[in-house]
Formats: C-alpha cells, structure tokens, sequence
C-alpha cells in the first residue's frame, strides 16, 4: 500500500472509531445500568446494583459487590478459603479501575488479607502508585487497618491435602481412603474434581445511569502454584482494563494466556473501534488461539486445551460473557433482573460419552 492510501485508510479507521464512541457516549446518556460478573458473582452483581440505585460511586458498588464473595468461605476461588499456592499458604491478587477518575490500583502475592481488592482500591486512592507486591502489599494493608488472618479454611485445607498426596505415588503421603478396602472407598466428589487445579476468580464491571463505569478483578489465582507466580489479575491491561470513554473487559481462566496478549486492554481498543462487547470478546479469544503454540496447552486440532473467560460491557450498558469453549456462564444484572446467562464461545466442547 502506497503512503497516500495508508493515510487515506488510517484516517477511515480512526474516524470509524470516533464514531463508534461518539454513539455509544449519546447512548449512554440514557444508558440504563448495569452490572456484570463471572458467574461466581451473582451476589455481588445484586449488591452493586443496590447500591448504584442509591446512587452510590461504581467502584465502592463493585468492590462492596466482590467483597461478599472473598468473604464466603464456601468460594475456593478467592479471599477467605481461597485455594492456596504450593506451600499451603494462599497469596491473593487483585486490580481496580475507576473509569471517572482514570484511576487503577493493584496488588500481587498479599497474604493473610481477606479483602485484596480493598487494599486495591486504597492503592489507587491513597498512593502515587499502581501496583504493590508481597510484604510490600501486606505492610501497606496493615498500616490502613486490616486485619491478618489465616486464608485457610477446612475446606481449602482438604483440597490442599489431597492435591499434596495425589502428586506421586513415592513418598509418604496416603488419604486416609487408601486404607480400606474398594468397595468401602468414597467416590470423590464432583466439586472436588473440579477444584483440583483451577483458575478460580471474579471479575464485576458496573456501568451506572451517567455512563460511568468501574472494575474489580481479585483471585486466589491458579490453584497450588509455585509460590510467588502472579497471575493476570492484578496486572491492569491483562485481569481488567477499562475505559471510561469506552467500556470495560474483565477475566477469568487461564491468567497466563491474558498477560501474553494484554487480553483485556485488547478486548477494550476492539470496542473502542466499533466492535459490541461479545465481538470483542470473541476476538480477543480469537488472538489468544492465535498465539498458543505450546504443544502441552493444544488438543489435537490444534485449539486451546484450556479455557479462558472475559466479561465485557460498553459505555451504553450493552454487555456480554464470552468464554474459549462452550458450557460458560457469567452473572449479569440488567433492568430489573439480576441472572446467570450463557457466554458466547468459540469452539464447542464435544458431548461427553
Ligand atoms: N485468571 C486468574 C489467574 O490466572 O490467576
């Protein structure tokens, strides 16, 4: 393409763009709220909506949203009974954005705090910085007042433990099943099953009646990790990005996919040219794909083995989950009802045998 054409074609497409946002920001004035989350947060999409009808900031709505999850020891995927890294020791990450005040705050690798995405939130307010890790994170925590606890859980602690006795059969470690005979043996549950080695997280996005919009992402991360690994969580542009002109794109799954791609700030720049938020998602999967080569993380058509998943919601409120295979769900709230929905996907899972 000569240089004049170039131009010509870059203006067309910058224009495209502008007005795309231009449509969605008039839209907006009007936009109804809405609030979107994976499918882990429907108690949290109830208390964001709440408290945006009482008029109430979209980051303290989705934090407060959160929060209910990383208190609930019954969740394995966050805060208090998150499941731990390889050591026993659970370490939380966690990103906030605040669309009006272009704000963002994380932490990575904190531990003993069952709230990680309120010590983001106070990163981002309180700091001239983004991003605090480890010790760092904990000591700045326990200086705004948290308080350290023990993450583990019964719950958590028994995952843990069979993870531990299931990692080889030379060393010491028996469940305590082992010692009787077959037909006595328990079946393992299918919660269990699942729990074994997973990318718990929730990610919630809210956009109020104004067009303002806010995110939270926060996560115990990938389940048994070696200590120290950070996910994308708590990296803005990976875990969440958002723009207030624009929308806001969130994930779960596979962190590692998201830090590659930049996954999340992609999903937002493909809305900001015009694309709606389940376009958007799917291309973003689409790049993903794309990008893994890995033959350990491939089937045997060449696709992702693994599964990753985005929550996406335009400045107008228009909204959508998409997830890499099919059988996804996220939690969204919209008008006057507040309910789990199918994602879009990209490959569909074959039906089990
Ligand atoms: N997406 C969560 C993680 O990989 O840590």
């Amino acid at each position: 393409m000569d240089r004049r054409k170039f131009i010509q074609v870059s203006v067309a497409a910058a224009s495209a763009g502008i007005a795309a946002r231009k449509e969605a920001a008039a839209q907006a004035k009007g936009a109804r709220p809405v609030v979107i989350a994976s499918a882990n947060g429907l108690n949290a999409t109830e208390k964001a909506m709440q408290m945006l009808r009482q008029g109430e900031d979209t980051l303290d709505a989705v934090v407060a949203g959160v929060n209910l999850v990383e208190n609930d020891p019954e969740d394995t995927s966050v805060g208090y009974g998150g499941l731990p890294n390889e050591q026993g020791v659970v370490e939380l990450d966690s990103s906030v954005m605040h669309g009006p005040s272009r704000g963002g705050g994380a932490v990575a690798s904190i531990r003993n705090i069952k709230n990680p995405s309120s010590v983001a939130k106070l990163v981002m307010e309180r700091t001239d910085h983004v991003l605090l890790v480890g010790e760092g994170a904990l000591d700045f925590a326990r200086s705004m007042g948290f308080e350290e606890e023990d993450l583990m859980t019964p719950k958590s602690r028994e995952i843990w433990m069979r993870w531990k006795r299931n990692l080889s059969d030379r060393d010491d470690w028996i469940a305590p099943e082992e010692r009787l005979p077959a037909s006595l043996k328990p079946k393992q549950t299918a919660q269990l099953a699942s729990a074994l080695r997973h990318h718990g997280t929730i990610n919630c996005n809210a956009v109020n009646e104004k067009g303002e919009i806010s995110g939270v992402t926060t996560t115990s991360g990938l389940a048994f990790k070696i200590p120290g690994r950070v996910g994308d969580s708590p990296i803005l542009g990976a875990g969440l990005y958002l723009d207030n002109d624009v929308g806001a794109c969130g994930s779960t799954g596979r962190g590692e996919a998201n830090l590659k791609t930049c996954a999340s700030f992609l999903g937002v720049e493909f809305m900001r040219q015009g694309d709606s938020p389940e376009e958007a998602g799917l291309k973003v999967l689409k790049r993903i794909a794309e990008n893994t080569v890995e033959p350990y993380l491939l089937d045997d058509q060449g696709r992702p083995r693994f599964n990753v998943n985005f929550y996406l919601v335009n400045k107008a409120g228009q909204f959508a989950g998409v997830s890499m295979w099919s059988g996804g769900r996220y939690a969204a709230y919209e008008g006057r009802e507040n309910k789990i929905r199918n994602s879009a996907y990209l490959y569909k899972r074959p039906p089990r045998r």
